[in-house]
Order: C-alpha cells, then sequence, then structure tokens
C-alpha cells in the first residue's frame, strides 16, 4: 500500500498547524501576560497510548508558551484526555467537568476542553453540547494533530468549537512530545484497530489500524536513547500486526530486532499483543533480543470458547495455552499478564468457570480484571445480558481470589533470588524506599539512596506477598 493510501499528514498541514502554534503563542502572551507563564493541566485517562496522545498536546502547548499544573485553582487551560473503553471512566470525565464550573465562575479567563477517546463519540459531544456549557472546545483522536487550529480558534472566536468529525486516522509525523517520565518513554509504532472485538469501542474511536514507518520509529527510538531513556514501551492497539499495511518495510519481529541493536543499556517492552497475531517468530525474538523483557502481557479476556467466538477473538482457549507453553520454554523466566473480562452478555457461571481453569493453567504474575461494560455502537451492546449486575460481581470477586493466590505464590518463590531492576522511583510513602521493576516486571520495594532512581541495581528478593515485594540492595 503506497504511501499515500496510508493518509499520511503532509507537509502542508504540517507547516499549517505549526503556524498556529506561533499565533496561539502570540495570542497566549496577549491573554495572559500579566501572569506569565500561563499553566495548562492535562489530564490523560485510560492507556498508554492515551497518556502519549496527552504528551503530544503537552509538547504543542508548551511551543505556545505554556507552563504546566496539576492544581485546578491556578490553571488557566484545563483539558481533560478521555477514555471510552468502560462505561466508569466516562461517568468520572462528566463528574469532574461539572466541578469545573465553579472554577470558571471565579476565573472568567479560564478555558476548558475535553478531548480524546470518549470526546470521539458523537453522543457524548451531544451531552457536552447541551448540558456542559462551561465547555470551551471538544475535539477527538482524530482531531489531535489539529489541536493547535482548534485552540487557535477557541482564542479568538469567542464560541464554542467541536471538532469530532470521524475517519480512518491519519499518521501525523514531527509533533513535539513532552514526555511526563525521565526513565521510561513511550513510543506508538502504530495507530488504530481493525480486529473489531463485539465489546470494544476502540475501532470506533480510533479508527483503521496504521503503522508508522520503521524509519520514523527508528528514529524516534534513537532519540530516546541519546536522551538518556532506560526503558522504550513500544505502543499499538495490536502491535502484532504493525507493518501488515505496509510496503516493503519491517515486520514486528523485525522492527524489535532493530530496536534491539540500538547501542545502549535500555530495555524494550511492547504492549499490546492480540493472542491471534502472536507468533512463534515473535516469541523466539524476545527470547534471542537481551534488550527485550521477558514479559509478555497477552490478554486472553475469557477462557470459554464459546465466549471467545462471541467475542470476535478468533483463537480458542488451547491455542492461546499452547502459545504460553511455547514462550515459557522458549523464554528463561517469563511471566505473563493478562486482559480478563468478566460477565460479558450470555456469559454462564460454566464460561466463567472456564476462565478460572485457564487462569490456574497459565499462572500469570499479574491480571487487569474488568466487569463487561455496554459501550453503545458495539455489536454486543445489542446482545442478551440476562445476569444480573449483582452476580458478575460475585464472579468477579472470585476471580479475584484465585489470581491472589496465584500472585502469592509465584513472588513468595522468588525469594532468595537476585535480579536486575531498573529503579524507577522513590517509594509512595517512605522516602529512603525505592522502588525497582524486574526485567519480567515485578516492582520490589527496597531501601536505597534516592540518587539511584534511573539506575539498573542488583536487588535480592528477601520476602513476599500479592501485595508487596520487599528486596535489599546488593552489590554488583
Ligand atoms: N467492558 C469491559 N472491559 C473492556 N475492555 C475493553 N472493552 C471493554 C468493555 N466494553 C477491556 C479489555 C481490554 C482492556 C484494555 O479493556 O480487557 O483488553
Ligand atoms: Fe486507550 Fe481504548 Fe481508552 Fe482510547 S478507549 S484511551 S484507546 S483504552
Amino acid at each position: 500500500m503506497s504511501e499515500k493510501k496510508r493518509a499520511v499528514l503532509s507537509q502542508e498541514e504540517y507547516s499549517r498547524q505549526s503556524k498556529y502554534i506561533e499565533k496561539c503563542g502570540d495570542l497566549v502572551r496577549v491573554r495572559y501576560g500579566d501572569h506569565w507563564p500561563p499553566l495548562a493541566l492535562v489530564h490523560s485517562y485510560g492507556c498508554q497510548q492515551n497518556v502519549n496522545d496527552g504528551e503530544k498536546i503537552m509538547g504543542m502547548l508548551s511551543q505556545m508558551g505554556f507552563g504546566f499544573t496539576d492544581d485546578l485553582n491556578v490553571a488557566d487551560l484545563i483539558l481533560y484526555n478521555t477514555c471510552a473503553v468502560r462505561e466508569n471512566a466516562e461517568k468520572k470525565v462528566f463528574g469532574f467537568v461539572g466541578e469545573l464550573s465553579h472554577y470558571k465562575a471565579r476565573n472568567g479567563n479560564l478555558l476548558i476542553g475535553l478531548c480524546g477517546c470518549m470526546a470521539q463519540q458523537e453522543h457524548i459531544s451531544e451531552k457536552i453540547k447541551k448540558s456542559y456549557p462551561q465547555v470551551d472546545f471538544v475535539f477527538g483522536t482524530h482531531a489531535l494533530y489539529r489541536f493547535p487550529e482548534i485552540f487557535y480558534g477557541a482564542l479568538t472566536q469567542h464560541k464554542r468549537i467541536f471538532d469530532i468529525e470521524n475517519s480512518d486516522g491519519v499518521i501525523a509525523e514531527g509533533i513535539p512530545v513532552r514526555r511526563l517520565g525521565k526513565i521510561q518513554a513511550s513510543l506508538p509504532i502504530m495507530y488504530g484497530c481493525n480486529n473489531f472485538c463485539t465489546y470494544c469501542v476502540v475501532p470506533l474511536v480510533r479508527g483503521r489500524e496504521r503503522s508508522r514507518s520503521s524509519k520514523d520509529v527508528l528514529r524516534e527510538a534513537r532519540e530516546i536513547v541519546a536522551s538518556g531513556y532506560r526503558e522504550i514501551m513500544l505502543l499499538g492497539q495490536n502491535v502484532n500486526s504493525y507493518g501488515k499495511d505496509l510496503e516493503d518495510d519491517l515486520s514486528f519481529p523485525e522492527l524489535l530486532r532493530a530496536i534491539n541493536a540500538i547501542p545502549g543499556d535500555f530495555r524494550i517492552r511492547f504492549m499490546t499483543s492480540h493472542p491471534k497475531d502472536c507468533t512463534k517468530e515473535l516469541i523466539d525474538t524476545v527470547a534471542e533480543c537481551e534488550k527485550i523483557c521477558n514479559h509478555i502481557h497477552l490478554p486472553v479476556q475469557s477462557g470459554s470458547d464459546r465466549i471467545l467466538t462471541e467475542m470476535n477473538r478468533h483463537y480458542t482457549s488451547e491455542e492461546y495455552v499452547s502459545l504460553i507453553d511455547y514462550a515459557r520454554d522458549k523464554i528463561p523466566d517469563v511471566m505473563f499478564s493478562s486482559d480478563i473480562i468478566v460477565g460479558f452478555p450470555g456469559e454462564k457461571y460454566e464460561d466463567f468457570c472456564e476462565t478460572v481453569k485457564l487462569i490456574k493453567r497459565v499462572r500469570y504474575a499479574s491480571l487487569f480484571t474488568f466487569i463487561y461494560s455496554k459501550r453503545v455502537g458495539t455489536k454486543a451492546a445489542v446482545m442478551e445480558d440476562p445476569v444480573p449486575a449483582s452476580e458478575k460481581s460475585k464472579w468477579f470477586l472470585e476471580l479475584l481470589e484465585v489470581q491472589r493466590k496465584i500472585t502469592n505464590e509465584l513472588y513468595q518463590n522468588c525469594i532468595g533470588r537476585t535480579y536486575r531492576v531498573l529503579v524507577e522511583r522513590t517509594g509512595d510513602q517512605d522516602n529512603h524506599l525505592l522502588a525497582g521493576r524486574t526485567e519480567n516486571n515485578i516492582i520490589i520495594d527496597f531501601e536505597g539512596d534516592p540518587s539511584l532512581v534511573g539506575q539498573f541495581v542488583m536487588v535480592e528478593i528477601v520476602s513476599a506477598s500479592n501485595r508487596s515485594v520487599r528486596g535489599r540492595l546488593v552489590k554488583k
């Protein structure tokens, strides 16, 4: 497929948006000149892809002259970058936006915006239009690169702006990124999704799968390493289908090998993998490349073949388990994690028991567990869903208990072993406590000097429960 068909953002459009950044900068200087720099609060919900979008918005705002804050009381611009994957996330955002009318009443110069996956949906945008007059501008995921133009409109037109035009999506290179972390950097390698799992809103709000060229990905990976980051997280809704829409370019395993070949002491992680596209070649690549972490996040969603078919997942539990077995055989010390949905429409207790069986068989180190949430526009939204919420909650708790035991056992087995960990931060409560992550994704708390943050150190695990793992620093 040609570059043109992939709808890469044109150089002209890129220049047009760059001009809007300059124009916004001029306007912002006049508007907020009395308390320079103006402060923006950008809050991203949901997945790492969305957080990365938020980092791009912050990059553009930074070029306009904005500084950043977490304090609603001092913000000149509040932008919620939303998630649509479950209803809870949406409800929360409506709650927060509702409260913002007080801030607007106090500060007439305050601008409020809503963007991201939730904003991309028409029924949400209509609701904001009707019931939340405090919101000045709304734009969806497809309009991200047009943010400078949208924001210029909000600064000049004195009317509310709604830009949620739907499309298959474009690839927009060159948008500045203001990364939130200093140790781990996320790197999107593809956008959108073609899978249409029947429960999932993502293909409706993020368009079709489109891969960035390997040249662009590798350039960004080199920049990340040169800036001193210790970990690169490659992002995509389904990284395993990277490159399928490109002509004469790399496949995902080839891309991984190319990133692995970049000189430097850093780690590579990736998410999310779809089991139907997870190949033995990919697993061999993980096994053979020393920088790729021996942790695989492979969402299974359900252990019941009947439900997997209803979900449109295109694999059976047996196929899934054989992939896991292959990976366990090839990759030393590998750990797995997964996403599980409980209470999909029509799921029976027997189906749920199949999920529990699979979890006990795979023995994940950790699970992201969700109760099914009905999403407008998806196939599952019109399926019969007779099981009451109270029953689903019981299953959910049962699942958590099963996983709690497994995590506990796995971590107990690690006591006495020494791991190379990347020190990510100081402990949540205690500044002398550091938190580091092993290659296979165990987070260990241990005592050490805060100056070690950002370095690789050796840590022996001394105690463990499913809640926390404690260790002690070991001389290299
Ligand atoms: N309800 C509950 N969980 C969902 N997920 C996606 N859509 C839904 C939904 N409608 C979960 C899946 C996915 C993760 C990111 O969110 O488990 O892997
Ligand atoms: Fe990410 Fe999906 Fe949520 Fe969008 S809807 S923020 S793609 S998890």
